[in-house]
């Protein structure tokens, strides 16, 4: 069942009810200022910092679900009043729509011939929110209307903001000035910026405190105001502030009107902060001309128009056309604008996200760069460099750093050692994309230490030396807290109620071992080869290749379970995911990545000859299903010391089996690393989200973007998905798809087409920027394999790199035939 559908010529999402079964969100804002926007108004805005700067409330784990956001209120001048965003009233509407855009969402709604449509956006440049509100009273007599709007603030620090109420209760204060609601809380001693809410109409009044607005005992379904018509001016003192603007609206039979208001957050110098200097005034000589800008619809509407053409630019970056509709929308659309969310956002706030929590992650951000990079490359050099400052001295990282100071966390620390890996992967993505080997020179700290620093090249040796310095037992590397799968912590043996398990460790270490890691370093040791041999750095060159043969030859001899490649070695020098378990006989993780490495592959001079072949077919018996391919199976049915949190889960869930989305696309890759695009493109559709969007009851997030995780065959039920937006789904599948089944892959020396699709298309087009170039790209299908030929500006060229063009050259046509 569907709840909308994908209009892909305006780039949006519709929603044609609003009781979706979850609410579906999306973003507002691109730069510093950002809001969170439910298709029923829902979420709540932050400037960046959704912890330490948040401007308005929500509460997670609310009943009625999604209660908090940015409400508007109509009555007629029978009293009725409703909510033409649906919530918070829930008053059932004659029509509703809800698009969401790339940073922008437009709800529309009619009721009793009254029509609404509002739509919500950052202006680039901006740290404000506009909402741009056109009533139409297409009734065939005048009506007389009050339009009431209301936001909850938040009192800055949303952590304390939910958890210090002695103090919070004191220190709510505003300013209400020419019809303008200023949220001061904390301004008069240390904070330099404050937060307004403006609106483009003359006010009949207004309210900011809560309980006078709701009524005591009251919710937002039911604000006494609204219910009596009147606002009461109320002015904040402590408690919960509130702004609500009260506006009277007469409209003439057919009779149109827009108004405008704007959520936004100013900061002013600190030695200027008071107006006159000495008072408590907010100065308001820098924010008014803005607030006079933005609340005229010309000024709203131009704001839009560049806020549309900006995403025009990106997503234009790459285009395709392929047989598959879900494709096109995904690769032109979604899954790129998820790529730039999950940029911004990191795994912070969404609607699973608290934005109170997690900071940035080591290996969350650099791999979210692998999606992000070709859009937005100088943005990508500077999260490198932020990244990497937080790199250890030895090599290792800080699990996290906060967004706001770029500082590494000293509550989470180090110790996962897959971490400084993935740099050595976005690192190798950037340069392969820009071309821009300066980033390799680039004095870089490590534990953000001034002093310290060295060059980035240096940083990616430093990564691969901490792997070599930790060998196990077996001689595969030592795992750490955690690798790539947080949940797996062998050294946590956690009985203790309430304690993390990605910071306890109760084992010294030296034993749990990790043959994720293994074939991770043998994929970031092919990556700096490529870097070291750019440099003509042929010491480095033997170095690495050199590590990379003797952990092929550890993981054959103890990472090899004969049909497929095990997990782990515990504490207790026991193989994970192996023949031999009860439970967690097989995991997904080092089937994808071993064979990305190039593991098993039949030219690969080791004794693994055609294990990659078997290894995949493993997944397939064992792991796929209709919703995707489980994490590891059997799942665990109880809970393991020895094992951790991934068996806290209940059968079927995140890392305890279920489809944990992230690792699909290393088994999509896998597959074209094998050749098989048929299988590999099997598995990108079972994930898609809009080809899920058929099953949107079951699925129940968001159609547009990936979730995390899709319930897998253990549970409940199997195919619900949980924990959309934020994941590096986002950045693995837009590179499985685009790099890989497309075959449109930047190389250190120009572009390489060399797609593995399915048999069955006859091919596809494709226009792809690279280094200030557009390709134009055409492949065709003469024959059922994956061998490419390959035509350039009209002359073919031997193999399936595509060399640089000449400087002055901005086009180039590919033709590409695979037989
Ligand atoms: C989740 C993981 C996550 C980890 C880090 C765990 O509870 O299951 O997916 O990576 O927390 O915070
Ligand atoms: C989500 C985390 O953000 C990511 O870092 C981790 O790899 C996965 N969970 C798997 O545990």
């Amino acid at each position: 069942m569907k709840f909308g559908h994908f209009d892909d010529e305006q780039r949006e999402y519709v929603i044609s009810r609003p009781d979706t079964p979850l609410p579906w969100i999306n973003y507002l804002g691109c730069e510093a200022y950002f809001g969170l926007m439910s298709n029923t108004a829902g979420g709540y805005s932050f400037y960046r910092d959704a912890r330490l700067r948040r401007l308005t409330r929500y509460r997670y784990n609310n009943a009625p679900l999604d209660m908090g956001g940015r409400y508007l209120y109509l009555r007629d001048a029978a009293g009725r009043y409703w909510s033409p965003t649906w919530m918070p009233t829930r008053v059932k509407l004659d029509e509703y729509e809800c698009r969401h855009g790339q940073g922008y969402t437009i709800i529309t709604s009619k009721f009793n011939g009254m029509k609404f449509s509002a739509r919500y956006f950052v202006p680039l440049g901006e740290s404000l929110e506009i909402w741009q509100v056109t009533l139409t009273n297409e009734n065939a007599s005048p009506a007389d209307l009050s339009l009431f709007s209301a936001v909850e603030f938040c009192l800055w620090d949303a952590n304390d903001d939910a958890t210090n109420y002695q103090r919070n209760y004191s220190i709510g204060q505003v300013e209400i000035v020419d019809d303008v609601i200023y949220h001061k809380s904390e301004y008069r001693e240390r904070r330099d910026h404050f937060a307004y809410f403006a609106c483009s109409e003359k006010l009949a009044g207004f309210d900011t405190i809560r309980e006078e607005f709701l009524g005591p005992y009251r919710g937002w379904d039911e604000p006494v105001v609204v219910e009596e018509g009147k606002s009461r001016n109320s002015e904040a003192h402590g408690w919960q502030p509130i702004g609500s603007h009260h506006v009277n609206v007469r409209l003439k039979a057919g009779e149109q009107k827009q108004i405008i208001f704007i959520l936004g957050y100013h900061e002013n110098p600190k030695d200027d902060k008071f107006d006159p200097p000495g008072s408590q005034v907010i100065n308001k000589k820098t924010v008014k001309p803005v607030i006079a800008k933005y609340l005229k619809s010309e000024n709203a509407d131009k704001a839009f128009n560049d806020l549309r053409e900006y995403w025009t630019g990106l997503l234009g970056k790459i285009q395709v056309t392929t047989p598959d509709e879900h494709t096109n929308r995904m690769v032109n659309i979604w899954n790129a604008y998820q790529c730039m969310v999950t940029f911004n956002m990191s795994r912070s706030a969404s609607y699973f996200e608290s934005g109170i929590g997690r900071g940035m992650g080591f290996r969350d951000s650099t791999q979210d760069l692998l999606g992000f990079v070709h859009m937005v490359p100088e943005r990508a050099r500077e999260r490198i460099l932020d990244v990497s400052a937080t790199q250890l001295k030895n090599g290792g990282a800080f699990h996290q750093y906060q967004p706001l100071t770029k500082r590494g966390n000293n509550d989470v620390g180090s110790g996962f050692n897959d971490d400084p890996l993935w740099l050595v992967l976005a690192v190798s993505a950037y340069l392969r994309e820009s071309g821009d080997w300066s980033i390799l020179d680039e004095p870089v700290q490590y534990e953000n230490e001034p002093g310290t620093e060295s060059s980035l090249y240096e940083h990616l040796q430093r990564a691969i030396q901490y792997i070599l310095d930790r060998p196990g037992p077996h001689k595969l590397p030592l795992i750490g807290r955690a690798d790539w799968n947080d949940c797996l912590n062998l050294n946590c043996f956690s009985d203790t109620p309430g304690q993390s398990f990605q910071t306890t460790t109760n084992k010294d270490g030296k034993s749990a071992e990790s043959v994720f890691i293994a074939g991770l370093f043998v994929l970031a040791c092919r990556e700096m080869a490529g870097i070291a041999e750019h440099c003509g750095d042929q010491a480095q060159v033997e170095k690495v290749k050199k590590s990379a043969a003797e952990m092929e030859k550890v993981v054959w001899a103890a990472g090899w379970d004969g049909e497929w490649f095990r997990r782990a070695y515990d504490d207790f020098g026991h193989a994970l995911g192996s023949k031999e378990n009860a439970e967690g006989r097989i995991f997904i993780e080092p089937q994808g990545i071993c064979v990305m490495a190039g593991l098993g592959l039949d030219a690969a001079p080791s004794s693994g000859s055609g294990n990659a072949v078997k290894a995949l077919d493993a997944v397939r018996e064992h792991l796929a299903t209709p919703h995707g391919i489980v994490l590891n199976q059997p799942a665990f049915s109880q809970y393991y010391l020895h094992l951790g949190e991934i068996s806290s889960y209940p059968a079927g869930y995140k890392e305890n089996a279920s489809v944990f989305c992230h690792t699909n696309p290393w088994v999509m890759i896998a597959e074209t690393v094998v050749g098989r695009g048929d299988k590999a493109f099997d598995y990108y559709t079972r994930i898609n989200p809009s080809a899920r969007e058929e099953i949107s009851e079951l699925h129940k997030c968001e159609p547009y973007v990936y979730a995390q995780m899709i319930a897998g065959k253990d549970a409940v039920k199997p195919g619900e998905a949980k924990n959309s937006w934020l994941s590096g789904t986002a950045a693995w599948n837009y590179v499985a798809i685009t790099q890989h089944i497309l075959g449109i892959r930047p190389a250190f020396d120009g572009l390489e087409v060399r797609p593995v699709f399915p048999p069955g298309w006859d091919g596809f087009e494709a226009a792809r920027d690279f280094r200030g170039v557009r390709y134009e790209i055409s492949v065709k299908r003469e024959g059922a394999g994956n061998s490419v030929s390959l035509e350039v500006d009209g002359k073919s060229i031997l193999g399936t790199l595509i060399p640089l063009p000449d400087a002055n050259k901005k086009t180039v046509k590919v033709k590409a035939v695979v037989r």
